[in-house]
């Protein structure tokens, strides 16, 4: 018979196998240094971009596609990065390599798409987040590559192990259960945080970004906790009280009052992100029906 103590072991040497399999492009390790280097310019995250010819051309095609409803069309990744703004064509750049290094099957790809919905949701959150607080804390500079990877974890589950991920997702529906419970119940006291946070490190992904990953539903009380993560978790309720959520049953909305003190989830705040979202509604569309990659 198999154990929680089983399922949990066996999980985590899948994802050490997934990850010696292939480590992370290094055309990503350099877009996420990028991202949080202030001296970075649009010509520097261009020129990432265009090493990796296939990337630009994905990045190309997408931009002028109709998700984006641009009046003229864009030929070069440096236009892209003048008229859609670098976390834009940033976030874009990620999702694809993300998708691409995860290499995920078609099936595994369609029980996810609502996932990414959600991920690139939770990123644009996290923009609007960095945009209003970054000028106190300069920390927060590159949060939305930790909105996009914060639930890779769920990623990792829906993909290789799609049976467990069903059955999880059933249990919350059906019985309304917690679904971090339903986690823990059913891999042997792990979560989504784990996995992420155990992949996060094989990559050598910064330690703030690990943190996020690991911490983004229960961000310490300690005042060490990183800016990043209580950002993460904000954008994270925020994304899912406006209906941006993966799972609709069993959703997190519930800022923690330790982050709630440092990103202040108010009106003004839960407004802006909403405006943004709506904005990209046509991209967030195609990526949950699949059209966009
Ligand atoms: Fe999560
Ligand atoms: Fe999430």
């Amino acid at each position: 018979m198999t154990t929680a103590l089983d399922t949990a072991r066996s999980l985590r040497q899948r994802v050490d196998t997934l990850t010696e399999m292939g480590t992370l492009p290094e055309v990503m390790m350099r877009i996420m240094e990028l991202a949080r280097d202030p001296k970075s310019s649009a010509l520097d995250l261009a020129a990432a971009i265009n090493q990796e010819p296939a990337l630009s051309l994905k990045v190309l095609r997408t931009v002028n596609s109709a998700y984006y409803g641009l009046q003229r069309r864009i030929m070069t990744v440096p236009d892209a990065v003048v008229v859609l703004g670098f976390d834009e064509v940033e976030r874009l750049a990620l999702t694809i390599t993300i998708i691409d290094s995860v290499k995920l099957d078609e099936n595994g790809f369609k029980a996810l798409r609502a996932l990414w919905r959600h991920s690139l949701a939770c990123s644009i959150a996290c923009t609007v987040c960095e945009l209003r607080f970054v000028s106190r804390m300069t920390e927060l500079r590159g949060v939305h590559v930790a909105g996009l990877l914060h639930d890779i974890g769920k990623v990792i589950l829906g993909s290789h192990f799609p049976d467990l991920y069903t059955r999880i997702v059933h249990a919350v529906k059906d019985t309304g259960q917690d679904s971090l419970e339903a986690e823990r119940t059913m891999l042997g006291g792990i979560t989504h945080c784990d996995i992420g946070s155990w992949l996060a490190e094989r990559w050598n992904l910064p330690e703030a970004l690990v943190a996020a990953i690991r911490d983004h539903h229960a961000p310490a009380v300690e005042e060490q906790t990183h800016p990043l993560v209580h950002a993460t978790h904000v954008a994270d309720c925020i994304t899912n009280s406006l209906g941006y959520s993966a799972q609709p049953a069993g959703a997190h909305t519930q800022v923690s009052p330790v982050s709630a003190k440092i990103i202040p989830p108010d009106d003004h705040l839960t407004g802006a992100i909403r405006e943004q979202l709506l904005r990209r509604q046509p991209l967030l569309s195609a990526v949950s029906s699949g059209s966009m990659f």
